[in-house]
């Protein structure tokens, strides 16, 4: 049996209709920039998560460095975030000159930990003094809503307006997750998202969009992403080049009607994968299942399940057991940002961050995505015991 990590072949053979026809549309109208399917999935969007303002741009990565340029951070500028996320994160604070200041997360999320945060801004704990950011230079923080969970915005966003820094939330991955009925990319000054084809909401290219809380800055956004002009050639900003494709647009319009659905399936996967694992006996025996810890009755929150990860030792023997067996995997993310090179000259040892180092050894992601069936998911729970039991 071979199960690949994400299959988007199946999915396409279920919308192809619908996405046929849309793709079509556009090529009859000839409108490849800015055309009318931008605006009406900008408007879905925003609907669909309940933000104020919401603006199509080329890519998750640059969602962010757009939020970044909204509220001009500068060069010597310090961006508190997580070490634990694709690098897109701490490389849009770097390329306006500003410092990433990777603060470790909790075990069970993977997500930044509010409480370290906290430290950190108090002064109180080894990373400040070794940092030594001076305060006002502090403009802003990222949470990342890693593998479809949102990160805990409640002491997230209680600390920012205490600090009075900026929220912008990387919402990659999680479009449609929520905490305390909250929708990701709705409770910060901004909401990042990525439609990277593997994404939940996919598009068949790069795309992203941008959501905003404050009118203001919305307008700002709005002209940087076309290079800060408004009207046509009257530049108030240098902004850059980052619109929305119409043609992916239009591709995630269709997409968009069936996010629920697919998100629904992934977390039934996702709980009998848990369900599998615990009866197969091997949590004893030392893998540790995902923790919903914003997606439990307690909070209402809703893990999306981009990503299912587990943590284990030995598992890059795994990863070599699980491709033998053809069973698609991956390893999000192995280099924590603070271990990265091109972050060396900023000085973090691997220890400053101790669950995201830990994190980057352990964590493998397994197969999940609507259309795979119970007898494949029970495959790759069997052959992982296999593995585990020698
Ligand atoms: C957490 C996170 N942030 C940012 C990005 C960047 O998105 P994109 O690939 O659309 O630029 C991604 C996607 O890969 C991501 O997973």
């Amino acid at each position: 049996m071979r199960i690949p990590l994400l299959d988007l072949t199946a999915q396409y053979d279920f919308i192809k209709t619908e996405v046929d026809e849309a793709v079509q549309n556009v090529l009859d109208t000839q409108h490849f920039i800015m055309g009318e399917p931008v605006k009406k999935f900008e408007s879905k969007v925003n609907g669909y998560i309940g933000s104020n303002y919401a603006f199509g741009c080329a890519s998750g990565s640059d969602a962010l460095l757009l939020a970044l340029m909204a509220i001009d951070i500068q060069p010597g500028d310090y961006v508190i975030t997580s070490p634990f996320t694709f690098f897109a994160t701490a490389g849009a604070i770097s390329r306006l000159g500003a410092i990433p200041i990777f603060i470790d997360v909790e075990y069970d999320s993977f997500n930044i930990d509010p409480e370290k945060v906290r430290a950190f801004l108090e002064g109180e704990d080894e990373l400040a003094k070794k940092i030594n950011a001076p305060k006002e230079k502090i403009k802003a923080i990222i949470p990342v809503h890693l593998y479809g969970q949102v990160a805990d915005m409640d002491p997230i966003m209680n600390i920012a307006k205490e600090y009075n820094l900026f929220v912008i939330e990387d919402a990659a991955q999680s479009i449609g997750s929520k905490y305390k009925d909250h929708s990701a990319g709705t409770m910060g000054d901004f909401g990042c998202f990525s439609f990277f084809p593997s994404k939940n909401l996919g598009a068949y290219g790069d795309a992203g969009l941008i959501t905003v809380k404050d009118e203001g800055l919305a307008e700002k956004v709005d002209m940087l992403r076309l290079h800060g002009a408004r009207p046509k050639y009257h530049h108030k900003y240098v902004g850059i080049n980052s619109r929305l494709d119409t043609i992916q647009a239009a591709i995630l319009e269709v997409k968009l009607k069936y996010l629920e659905e697919w998100s629904t399936r992934r977390r039934e996967i996702a709980l009998l994968y848990n369900e599998l694992f615990e009866e197969a006996g091997l949590i004893r025996e030392g893998i540790t299942l995902p923790k919903e810890t914003t997606g439990n009755p307690e909070t209402s929150g809703v893990h999306i399940y981009h990503q299912y990860t587990v943590r284990i030792n030995h598992r890059d023997e795994l990863a070599k057991h699980l491709k033998e067996k053809g069973i698609g995997h991956a390893v999000y993310y192995p280099i924590p940002l603070h271990e990265q090179e091109c972050f060396a000259g900023l000085g973090y040892q691997s220890m400053d961050c101790p669950i995201a180092y830990e994190a980057g050894r352990q964590v493998i992601s397994l197969p999940i995505y609507p259309e795979l069936t119970e007898e494949k998911i029970q495959y790759v729970v069997k052959t992982i015991s296999e593995f585990i039991r020698g």
